[in-house]
């Protein structure tokens, strides 16, 4: 009773005629680039993709070699890192799993590519998680004092397990500075954040959606068509 159900929110690509916002989603885009690959990287996604949401070949370069991707020294043959190219795939920020618990109390953030995927209502559920942090309410306390918030986790009735290792990432207006010129309140930055995750998960939404009209026509056009040669071969047959 006290894990919640997403919260209600609207986006463009909602519904049967819902298309993505390439605005919206480069917005989201910019929030994951500066807030959230500091601790989860996007690893199906690959930088040259991001075409698909508007970016130019040269834009993709320059985003491409703001990430360190692993390489091999090809002196010594050792793992280092190098820039990025737009081949690449969004990089771990972390060198292990045990890098990324020493950082992050015990818990390693989670790739997110799928994330709106694997959970339920995932759009809703990653705004939800994101503006859902708040105080433990009294009556859970009451009811069972062992699901207190331990130090260093942090309260947030989206989450199943009601305390999370993730601090609020967006906790201020104006934390990003959209390159759009839109206001980036914190409710702003938590849709477009969802938004592109929502891509990142199903980048051929659009094509699918468009897909199944074409698809509801033909059958359509398919059925008159057999109705028709029907009547037409049972006419006079009386
Ligand atoms: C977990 C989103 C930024 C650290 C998660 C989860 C999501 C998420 C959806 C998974 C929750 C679940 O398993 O159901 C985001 C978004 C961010 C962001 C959208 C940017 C706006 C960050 C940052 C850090 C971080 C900057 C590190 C400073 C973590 C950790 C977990 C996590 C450690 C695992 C929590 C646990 O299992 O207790 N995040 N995150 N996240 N995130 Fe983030």
């Amino acid at each position: 009773e006290f894990h919640l159900h997403p919260k209600e929110v609207s986006h463009s690509f909602d519904g049967p005629f819902g298309r993505y916002d390439n605005q919206q989603l480069q917005r989201g885009f910019q929030i994951y680039k500066e807030v959230c690959s500091a601790c989860h990287s996007l690893s199906h996604v690959a930088f040259r993709d991001l075409k698909a949401i508007g970016y130019s070949d040269a834009e993709v370069k320059a985003i491409a070699k703001g990430f360190q991707v692993p390489g091999i020294d090809p002196a010594t043959g050792e793992a280092n890192t190098r820039p990025g190219l737009p081949t690449d795939y969004f990089p771990k920020p972390f060198a292990n799993d045990i890098a990324a618990r020493a950082a992050n109390n015990n818990a390693v953030p989670p790739d997110l590519s799928l994330m709106t995927k694997a959970r339920h209502e995932g759009t809703a559920y990653v705004y939800s998680l994101i503006t859902g942090y708040q105080e433990q309410p009294a009556e859970l306390l009451k009811e069972f004092p062992d699901a207190k918030t331990p130090n260093g986790l942090h309260y947030n009735p989206y989450f199943a397990n009601l305390n999370l290792a993730m601090a609020p990432p967006l906790t201020a207006e104006g934390q990003v500075t959209y390159a759009d010129g839109t206001k980036a309140t914190v409710d702003q930055m938590a849709q477009d954040v969802s938004a592109f995750l929502t891509w990142t998960a199903e980048p051929k939404l659009d094509k699918r959606k468009q897909t199944g009209w074409a698809v509801l026509g033909f059958l359509l056009f398919a059925t008159i068509l057999g109705y028709m040669s029907y009547r037409n071969i049972w006419a006079g047959k009386k």
